[in-house]
C-alpha cells in the first residue's frame, strides 16, 4: 500500500506540516478551540505533572514545525514490515525503540513491533464478519456519529460489545468498540491467537525479561476526522510491564503520519506514520496523541485495533487498573484482573497461551 520510503520522510513531514497540518492548527486557534483529547482516560481537573503540556501553545507547535531538520526523519529503516515473517533471529528484530534522527530516542517507551501477516488478515477478517467495518463506515464515513460522550451497548453476532464517543471538547469522530462482556473479550483472543499474537506475547515477554502476560484490555478504533489531538498516555507506571500496541487495520493512502508523539522531556513532538504488519507500542508515560487528519473529503477512515498486554502483579495492578477505560474487564477489580496474570504468556509454562477458536 505505498507508505513513503524512510528517505523521503522528511520531506513528507515539512509538506504534511506545511499544507495538511498548517490549517487545521491555524483554523483551530482562530476559534480558540482548546486542543483535543483522544485519550483513553480522561485527564484530572489540576494535572500538576502535565501543566507544561497544557502549556504547549499552538505556536510553540508551529514553531516547532517550522525548526523541522534531519531530526524529524523518523527510523523507520531500523524495522523491515515484514520482518516478523522472515527467519527472524531474535526478539531485538521484531521489537525496536522508535527513534528518529538515527537513533534519537525522544520517548523511551515508545516502541515498534513488527507483526506476522496472518495478525493483519484474521482481525480485518473479524471486523468485516462481526459488522465491526461497516458500523464504522455508518459512523464515521455516512454517519450520523454517536453524540459526544455517548455510550451504547451494542450487539455483533450476537455478542455483547460497547460504543463510545469521547466527549465534544475533544473534537475528534473517533469511536471506540470493545467487547463487554468476558464472552465477547475471549472470542477476540482467539482471533488474535488465530493470527499468531502469540509468537509476539512471546517476543514482548523475552525482551522486558517479563514473568508472564495477559492481553487484557481490547477494543478497535476508528476515525474520519480529528483536529489536533490531546496529548495523553494509556498506561503509567507498570514497571515497563504493560504496553497498549496499537494494530493498523486499515489506514488512509497518502496522507500524512497519524501518532504524535511528545518527547519525555515535553519540549518537541514528532510523528510517526502507521505501517501494515507493525504494532506502535506504547508503554509507561509515553506521551501521544492522535495526529490531526480529514479523511471525509476521500470518503475514508482508519481503524486499528488496540491490544493492551501487561505482566500483571500485585504492586503494579493499582496502575493497570488506571489504563481501563471499557465496560471490559471490570474497571477498579483489582482481583478480576490479578485472577488473569499470566494467562496468555508465561515464561516457565507453556501451557500459557492465548485461547484457541473452537470452530473455523
Ligand atoms: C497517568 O497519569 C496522569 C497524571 O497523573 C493521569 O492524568 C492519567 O490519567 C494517568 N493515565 C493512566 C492511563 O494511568
Amino acid at each position: 500500500m505505498g507508505r513513503p520510503a524512510a528517505f523521503l520522510f522528511t520531506s513528507v513531514v515539512v509538506v504534511a506540516a506545511s499544507t495538511a497540518l498548517l490549517p487545521h492548527v491555524v483554523w483551530s486557534f482562530a476559534s480558540v478551540v482548546p486542543p483535543i483529547c483522544s485519550c483513553r482516560s480522561p485527564l484530572p481537573s489540576s494535572p500538576r505533572r502535565f501543566l507544561p503540556r497544557l502549556q504547549y501553545t499552538v505556536s510553540d507547535y508551529l514553531n516547532n514545525l517550522h525548526n523541522i531538520d534531519d531530526d524529524d526523519t523518523f527510523d523507520k529503516v531500523l524495522i523491515d514490515s515484514d520482518a516478523f515473517d522472515k527467519q527472524h533471529t531474535g526478539d531485538n528484530d521484531i521489537i525496536t525503540p522508535m527513534s528518529w534522527g538515527g537513533g534519537n530516542r525522544i520517548s523511551k517507551n515508545m516502541y515498534r513491533v513488527a507483526l506476522p501477516s496472518t495478525l493483519l488478515q484474521e482481525l480485518r477478517n473479524y471486523a468485516n464478519k462481526m459488522g465491526i467495518t461497516d458500523f464504522y463506515r455508518s459512523l464515521v464515513i455516512d454517519g450520523p456519529p454517536y453524540n459526544p460522550g455517548q455510550e451504547k451497548s451494542v450487539s455483533f453476532q450476537e455478542q455483547n460489545w460497547m460504543v463510545h464517543r469521547p466527549k465534544s471538547h475533544w473534537k475528534s469522530n473517533m469511536h471506540w468498540l470493545s467487547p463487554a462482556d468476558e464472552t465477547a473479550h475471549d472470542d477476540y483472543l482467539t482471533i488474535l491467537s488465530a493470527g499468531g499474537f502469540d509468537k509476539v506475547l512471546e517476543s514482548i515477554g523475552a525482551y522486558f525479561n517479563l514473568n508472564g502476560l495477559s492481553a487484557y484490555h481490547l477494543s478497535f478504533i476508528g476515525v474520519s476526522q480529528c483536529e489536533r489531538g490531546f496529548i495523553h498516555t494509556d498506561v503509567n507506571d507498570s514497571g515497563v510491564m504493560a504496553f497498549n500496541l496499537i494494530i493498523p487495520l486499515m489506514l488512509v493512502d497518502g496522507e500524512s503520519p497519524e501518532l504524535e508523539i511528545l518527547s519525555d522531556d515535553e519540549t518537541m513532538t514528532r510523528f510517526y506514520q502507521y505501517e501494515y504488519n507493525v504494532a506502535s507500542m506504547i508503554g509507561d508515560d509515553a506521551l501521544h496523541a492522535t495526529a490531526s487528519c480529514d479523511y471525509m473529503s476521500k470518503g475514508e477512515m482508519r481503524i486499528c485495533a488496540t491490544v493492551y498486554v501487561g505482566d500483571i502483579t500485585t504492586t503494579n495492578v493499582r496502575n493497570l487498573l488506571m489504563s481501563l477505560t471499557q465496560a471490559y474487564p471490570p474497571v477498579g477489580n483489582a482481583k478480576h484482573l490479578l485472577d488473569r496474570a499470566g494467562d496468555h504468556w508465561s515464561k516457565t509454562d507453556v501451557s500459557k497461551r492465548l485461547p484457541v477458536p473452537v470452530h473455523n
